[in-house]
């Protein structure tokens, strides 16, 4: 399939491409780069030996999507492209809801002035709040807590309405839950602008001595060593879920929201220890109080994407630690810094793979 990968240069939309391209299809990116570099171009090139096509688009600009949309013949859409940041949400809640929501509404605008019928949307657990039990389903209670949830449980709303009044039109919601980790090659991974507000860039941090320690946020939960738990999912893994999903649209013409996690929750405690397991690096942290808006535990109920898609995690806690710090070790400066694999050797201890991830240590 020809697919358009909106967000495609950032964080998971990069990882998806490698994906996409290495399942055959063909792929072309349409990203502002406000959040993201053109450089993650040449590092999906150097993976997957294949250039990636690019265009310089904001879902803001409606007129601009339909040009490009006309101007391809794709298949489908995968929609990456949103603001992500919660705390940043609640201080521009106006710009969230227009980069968010009316940046979808005019890429679905596109899509059915193009004739394009298959979606596949970014959701989050997000839309969960703070769910009432857990492993959580896909038919728990939806509530959301800040402006960022709301644009995803917003998105997926107005996507239904959609696919009601036009039974052409399909869509996969994929609710991720905490996405981590890197390509084993080292040459693609999370570049958080500033500080990252989110736990393993944040260790990547302490652990590169970039930052003295980390704070936890909070130690008296009602969890077994009282600190937040999670379901962290390596992001290759994440990836391979839009190809699955993107197939099944194809294939079943039918709809679909699934939970993509692991299925088991992992405490803040824990993934420090595994971090500093896989890296050999000290993570010094502190526990500090709780952060306004978290909730105690949330990991998901993963079966309904394994019975509908075949998918299912394949990476442990490891490999995401690992994979992690391949990435935050080969790239201090993300990717405005140093560029590692365009000839420069890279960092000692460290070789680019284009294979599966091996034990590492430094
Ligand atoms: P990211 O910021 O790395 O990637 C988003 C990409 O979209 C960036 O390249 C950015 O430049 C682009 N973009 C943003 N607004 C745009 C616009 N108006 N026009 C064109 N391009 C635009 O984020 P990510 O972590 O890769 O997340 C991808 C998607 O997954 C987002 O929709 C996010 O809400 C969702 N999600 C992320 C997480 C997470 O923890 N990373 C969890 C759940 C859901
Ligand atoms: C994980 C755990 C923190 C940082 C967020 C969004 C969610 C989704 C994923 C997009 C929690 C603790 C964190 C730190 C810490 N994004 N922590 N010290 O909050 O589960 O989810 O990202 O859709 O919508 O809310 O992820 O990585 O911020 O936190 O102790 O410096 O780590 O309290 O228990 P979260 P996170």
């Amino acid at each position: 399939m020809r697919i358009l990968v909106c967000g495609g240069a950032g964080y998971i939309g990069s990882h998806t491409c490698v994906a996409l391209l290495e399942r055959g299809h063909d792929v072309v990116i349409g990203d502002n780069f406000s959040n993201s570099s053109p450089k993650v171009l040449a590092r999906l090139q150097r993976i997957t030996g294949v250039p990636v096509a690019c265009e310089r688009v904001d879902l803001r600009n409606r007129l601009a999507l339909i040009r490009l949309l006309l101007r391809h013949r794709f298949d489908a859409v995968i929609h990456f492209a949103a603001l992500k940041a919660v705390g940043d949400s609640c201080k521009r809640p106006l710009e969230y809801f227009q980069n968010n929501i009316s940046g979808t509404i005019n890429l679905l605008q596109a899509m059915q002035a193009a004739n394009i019928h298959r979606l596949v949307f970014s959701s989050s657990a997000t839309v969960y709040g703070d769910p009432e039990a857990v492993p959580v389903q896909e038919g728990a209670r939806l509530q959301v807590t800040n402006p960022y949830g709301r644009t995803k449980l917003v998105v997926e709303q107005l996507i239904g309405d959609l696919c009601h009044s036009q039974p052409s039109f399909h869509v996969a919601n994929l609710r991720y839950f905490n996405p981590v980790g890197a390509h084993p090659s080292g040459l693609i991974g999370e570049d958080p602008a500033g500080i990252p507000n989110n736990l393993m860039p944040y260790i990547c941090r302490v652990a590169a001595g970039r930052s003295r320690r980390l704070s936890i946020f909070g130690g008296d939960y009602p969890t077994p060593d009282g600190t937040g738990v999670r379901d962290y999912i390596h992001v290759t893994d994440l990836a391979q879920a839009h190809v699955d999903a993107l197939e099944y649209l194809a294939d079943n013409g039918r709809s679909l929201t699934v939970n993509l996690g692991t299925g088991r929750g992992v405490s803040v405690l824990e993934l420090v220890r595994a971090f500093e397991d896989a890296s050999g690096r000290k993570v010094p942290y502190e526990i500090v109080e709780r952060r306004a808006g978290d909730v105690a535990q949330v990991w998901a109920d993963p079966s309904l994407a394994r019975r509908l898609l075949g998918w299912r995690a394949q990476l442990d806690v490891d490999a995401m630690c690992r994979d992690a710090w391949r990435w935050q070790f080969m790239n201090p400066d993300g990717y405005s810094g140093r560029v590692a694999g365009t000839g420069r050797r890279p960092a000692r201890g460290f070789a680019p793979t284009n294979g599966a991830t091996s034990p590492l240590r430094i």
